[in-house]
């Protein structure tokens, strides 16, 4: 999988002096169905999340609330995206390394996922997770 797949997906903001307004809607504004929700929030300071790769999973993710750092990982390059608006996310193919970090006070992430929870999913270990991306090249 390629560090390029994953994007900042900018969503509808429909502005409004009551305040604004933004919509997630599967197949439409990101390019999978959603299976599942999930949230992080109460984040200690200088706690990190993730640190693993889905093999199906794809996921998008939102700073609802504060701010927060994506690191994806190709087993190649690292690329770092700073989530704090609400009207935009990241979207996270399968098969890439992901952590997430530097979690501002309050911030609430949210995660959209395309299946539903399986911990035969991850990819926990690093280094299983540059071992099954050298078998994907073979
Ligand atoms: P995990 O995905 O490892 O958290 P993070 O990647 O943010 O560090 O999940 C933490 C724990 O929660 C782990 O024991 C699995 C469990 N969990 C569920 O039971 N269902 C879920 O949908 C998720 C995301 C996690």
């Amino acid at each position: 999988m390629n560090l390029n797949e994953a994007i900042i997906i900018n969503l509808p903001k429909i502005e409004d002096p009551r305040g604004n307004l933004s919509i997630i809607e599967e197949e439409k504004n990101i390019p999978f169905k959603i299976e599942r929700t999930y949230w992080i929030y109460d984040v200690p300071g200088g706690q990190i999340r993730g640190g693993h790769a889905f093999k199906e999973q794809q996921e998008f993710i939102v700073a609802l609330s504060g701010s927060f750092d994506v690191v994806v990982d190709d087993g190649n390059q690292k690329k770092t995206y700073s989530l704090n608006r609400s009207y935009y996310g990241l979207y996270v193919p399968a098969g890439l390394w992901r952590q997430m970090e530097n979690f501002s006070t309050n911030s609430l992430a949210i995660v959209l996922s395309s299946t539903t929870f399986s911990e035969d999913d991850y990819i926990r270990e690093y280094a299983d997770f540059l071992k099954q991306r050298d078998n994907e090249k073979k």
